[in-house]
């Protein structure tokens, strides 16, 4: 007997947000970025779907949208969960264990570095300086900065949030 495959269509974004921060900011001069930040900030993410309507907004390819979205890593192209960790790493950060804390939170998380754990409760990702060099390594929790970070603050921190795997 055929085993059958079911394949469930992810629901459609709604972009009606999208739509009012490209209204917004189609005009300004250079208003290509501070619109990715606002419909990141309004989502949580850049979402795929929206990179249309956004070039069809700046008068843009979709592969110039596309290709701005991902050279920042800032951007994230999928929805976060619902706590994002974000670890510094900046040459900073790195010089003082940020690869080691980095590695540290994906076992303490059971979560890769850019990507959502399967709970979605929360989203591990780098970051490329949070202006705490002098307090490396640093790292940044649900918008939150944390300096001088070890692996046994995390390991509280992350107890204290319940997210830890
Ligand atoms: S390099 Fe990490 S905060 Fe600047």
């Amino acid at each position: 007997m055929q085993e059958s495959v079911l394949f469930f269509k992810p629901a459609p974004v709604d972009l009606s947000i999208v739509e009012t921060l490209v209204e917004a900011h189609r005009a300004q001069p250079g208003g290509l970025m501070p619109l990715l930040h606002a419909v990141q900030e309004a989502m949580g993410y850049v979402p795929a779907d929206a990179v249309q309507m956004i070039a069809r907004g700046f008068n843009l390819s979709r592969a110039e949208v596309h290709g701005v979205i991902t050279y920042y890593h800032f951007f994230r192209p999928e929805k976060p969960g619902r706590h994002v960790v974000e670890i510094c790493r900046a040459e900073s950060c790195k010089s003082v264990g940020g690869d080691e804390l980095m590695a540290h939170a994906e076992a303490l998380l059971g979560c890769a570095s850019h990507h959502t754990r399967a709970d979605r409760k929360v989203t591990l990702a780098p970051v490329y300086c949070l202006g705490l060099c002098a307090m490396s390594p640093a790292i940044m929790v649900d918008d939150k900065p944390y300096a001088r970070m070890t692996p046994d603050k995390l390991d509280r921190l992350a107890r204290r949030m319940e997210i830890a795997a």
